[in-house]
């Protein structure tokens, strides 16, 4: 595995907080599904799929999704979500993908690229399973995070780093990697891609008030993921 945060250990307490969180339920996943627009039909590959949430509301929506997963107890529970017929595997993102060339008309990763050093080599794999013109879209940590809450780290070095979470009353340690903007949209354009949107959105207006933390009151937005829209060439 090319990572050092195994979500095994705290899957299923991850999958419960991830369900109705403001961060996920109500912000990352919301987002990734506007951006992924009508998908009606379309072939996609969930990368990193954790249990599924995003696979589900896709297939809602008339995909046929395929996840995978570096977790094997991620990939059970997302089986139990979305049936004993899903295409549905352990895999790393940060090795050769087990599927074949021009696969997918979309792929989408959520949250998943920030635990990986190297982003090249997988935007390279995405890209060969892509169809041409196909899109991956894309959320992970937005490169102010580390800065922000380790003052006086340098934002223009690529760092790992760790910090700790309570999921669902289960506390777990996740260790990322920070890179600025610009290595981000260098590697996606090295590996072939066409950036068409960089996205801050909102949170959804129907979040309920009582998971909105008091310093978001009166507002739409804050910052804790960057989203992109990329164009396979
Ligand atoms: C923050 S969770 C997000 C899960 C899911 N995408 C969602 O939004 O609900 C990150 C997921 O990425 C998976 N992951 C981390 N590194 C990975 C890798 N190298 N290859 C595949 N999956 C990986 C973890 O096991 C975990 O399920």
């Amino acid at each position: 595995m090319t990572q050092d945060t195994n979500y095994d250990s705290f899957a299923e307490a991850y999958s419960a907080e991830n369900e109705t969180s403001l961060i996920n339920g109500y912000y990352e996943r919301p987002a990734m599904i506007k951006l992924a627009g009508d998908v009606r039909s379309r072939q996609i590959l969930d990368a990193g799929c954790g249990s599924g949430p995003l696979a589900k509301a896709l297939c809602d929506l008339g995909a046929t999704v395929t996840g995978f997963d570096s977790s094997k107890a991620m990939i059970d529970l997302a089986r139990k979500r979305l049936g004993e017929g899903a295409q549905l595997l352990v895999a790393d993102l940060g090795q050769p993908l087990p599927f074949a060339d021009d696969s997918f008309d979309d792929v989408v990763a959520s949250l998943v690229f920030h635990y990986l050093e190297d982003w090249l080599g997988s935007l390279n794999e995405i890209r060969r399973v892509l169809r041409p013109g196909g899109r991956l879209i894309m959320s992970v940590n937005h490169p102010i995070l580390y800065p922000w809450t380790n003052p006086g780290a340098d934002y223009f070095k690529p760092t790992k780093y760790s910090d700790d979470h309570t999921f669902n009353g289960q506390l777990a340690t996740l260790t990322y990697w920070h890179r600025p903007l610009q290595a981000m949209t260098e590697a996606f354009t090295k590996a072939g891609f066409q950036i068409e949107v960089v996205s801050e959105p909102p949170f959804s207006a129907d979040a309920p008030a009582e998971i909105i933390p008091p310093q978001f009151e009166g507002r739409k937005s804050f910052l804790s993921f960057i989203f992109f829209v990329l164009r396979a060439q």
